[in-house]
């Protein structure tokens, strides 16, 4: 690991803390110098441009790339974590998930359990709940690869949630969901359910990050927000003093304003252009 390695999990340290993280691909540095605190309880945004690292900084804080500075779960530095152990503390949904082999939905989500002693009956009450979660009930027998877009990024989230399961473990230690654009394929309605998991899991005392690119559903569900560009935090803190109309502009290089919904009274962003 490039991280100097901490000697022992500093406990102090609760949430996810993230000091000094930078993280270079060959020499070419795609993450500089992030810093922030996040606290279960809350769920985290990640929005910027494409290509300003969002990715990139999510899979270091996920411990699956290499980074400079720490990365504390919890007060445990991510990285120096064998796969088992992150498993057991956080799940992961890509960006991207494919599955070139053939393999039906059960099996997709049985590889995010991780306990494989478990009772077959309780992986298969748990898939099928997790499925349920996500609008899916009864898909366990589909094949993976001849479903849509949008319900194979459902199946990745029960995979996720089937794999972290409880929001707080046995010894009152918080898990983590990382989520990259989990709705990315999803029409409306199945964005909000699948936002409303998200916050349900944070509410009941986990931690999510989730990078967005719809601005109105980081304005719906985001309690902190970290906006980068170009690889370095552009702003971080509470939605309302992040999520504004100068701030967002400048992020997007795009004219942006916020405004209030006539009907539903909620805050949204709305583009300040003609087509
Ligand atoms: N393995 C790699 N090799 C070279 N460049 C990379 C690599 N991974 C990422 N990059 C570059 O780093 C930058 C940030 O990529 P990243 O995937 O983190 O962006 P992002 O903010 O998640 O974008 P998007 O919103 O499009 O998903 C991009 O310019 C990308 O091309
Ligand atoms: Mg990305």
């Amino acid at each position: 690991m490039l991280h100097q390695k901490i000697e022992a999990a500093d406990r102090s340290v609760s949430g996810l803390l993230v000091d000094h993280v930078s993280v270079r691909i060959g020499a070419t540095p795609i993450v500089n110098d992030v810093s922030f605190h996040a606290k279960p309880g809350e769920v985290l945004a990640i929005i910027g441009p494409s290509g300003s690292g969002k990715t990139t900084l999510l899979r270091a804080m996920t411990g699956e790339l290499q980074y400079i500075g720490h990365v504390l779960l919890s007060g445990l530095e991510i990285g120096d974590l064998s796969p088992e152990a992150q498993a057991q503390i956080r799940g992961v949904l890509p960006q991207l998930s494919q599955i070139s082999f053939p393999l039906n939905v059960s099996e997709v989500i049985g590889l995010g359990l991780i306990d494989r002693q478990q009772a077959r009956r309780t992986r298969l009450v748990r898939i099928a709940e997790a499925l349920s979660k996500v609008g899916l009930a009864g898909f366990e027998g589909r094949n993976y690869q001849d479903l849509s877009g949008g319900e194979q990024q459902r199946v990745q989230l029960a995979r996720v949630l089937c794999q972290v399961w409880e929001p707080v473990s046995g010894d009152g230690t918080p898990r983590w969901l990382f989520l990259d654009e989990p709705v990315s394929s999803l029409d409306i309605k199945h964005q909000y359910q699948i936002m409303r998991l998200a916050a349900d899991f944070a509410a009941k005392g986990g931690g999510v990050v989730s990078v967005m690119h719809d601005l109105n559903l980081t304005l719906t569900f985001a309690d902190r927000v970290l906006v980068m560009r170009k690889g370095e935090t552009l702003a971080f803190g509470a939605r309302e003093k992040v999520m504004r109309t100068d701030l967002l502009s400048r992020a997007y290089d795009f004219p942006l304003t916020l405004t209030r919904c006539a009907v539903a009274g909620a805050p949204i962003v709305v583009p300040v252009t003609g087509r």
